[in-house]
């Protein structure tokens, strides 16, 4: 399974990525605007600086709804770096658009899934990746998990090439059980990365570990 940060947060990237395990990133217009990233020109520039950092994929989200100018856009930021995948709204002119891009060899990302029907419709229009949301799916009293595992079962049967890409991860459990039910991609804030490393038991039997070669060795 790889490994994205879901940030537009520079330092939070290098940090991601000086571990060694970084596969790529996602950002969304709300993740850029907390960053206070205003303006095409500086919104540009920032993919291009999240770009030179890693070396994997990193989504830059269309921020126009018709299809004329999500193709118009999607080229435009796919032509920033050979990184940059386009996300794309899952909206009927989205998959218009995904199609489109698709068959001009550019990867996308259908971004906004909260349904399998969903799920479906994008793997079959060509997408590269389809983001399903788990965590705000939880907000709202349904199984996130539950879908990507449904998700994932399907495109299995059916074959699709397509890859699920586990999104709006708000845990490390989520994390886990994107990798028991078939994600082939998580994209998590870099708090529940650096949560899966920890454990109590471990920092103790270090402290033990540690302490113990220091008595012998004083
Ligand atoms: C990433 O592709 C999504 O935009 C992101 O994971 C959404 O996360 P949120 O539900 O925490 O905003």
């Amino acid at each position: 399974m790889k490994f994205f940060i879901d940030t537009a947060n520079l330092a939070q990237i290098k940090e991601a990525n000086e571990l060694g395990i970084l596969d790529g990133v996602t950002t969304n217009p709300t993740l850029m605007a907390k960053e206070g990233i205003k303006g095409e020109k500086a919104v540009m520039q920032h993919y291009i600086d999240i770009c030179n950092i890693v070396d994997g994929d990193v989504s830059a989200e269309v921020i126009s709804t018709d299809f004329e100018s999500m193709i118009a856009e999607g080229e435009k930021l796919a032509g920033l770096h050979e990184n940059i995948v386009v996300k794309i709204p899952m909206i009927k002119d989205g998959i218009k658009a995904i199609k489109y891009l698709s068959s001009k060899n550019i990867r996308t990302n259908c971004t906004l899934i909260f349904s399998t029907g969903q799920a479906i419709i994008a793997a079959k229009a060509g997408a590269t990746y389809i983001s399903p949301f788990v965590g705000r799916l939880d907000d709202i009293s349904y199984d996130g998990m539950q879908l990507i595992a449904e998700i994932a079962q399907i495109f299995a049967v059916q074959g699709f090439p397509t890859q699920i890409l586990a999104a709006s991860i708000r845990n490390p459990v989520h994390i886990i059980k994107s990798a028991q039910y078939g994600a082939h991609v998580i994209t998590s804030p870099l708090s529940s990365i650096l949560a899966l490393i920890n454990h109590p038991l471990t920092d103790k039997g270090l402290a033990q570990f540690l302490a113990d070669h220091a008595k012998v060795n004083s």
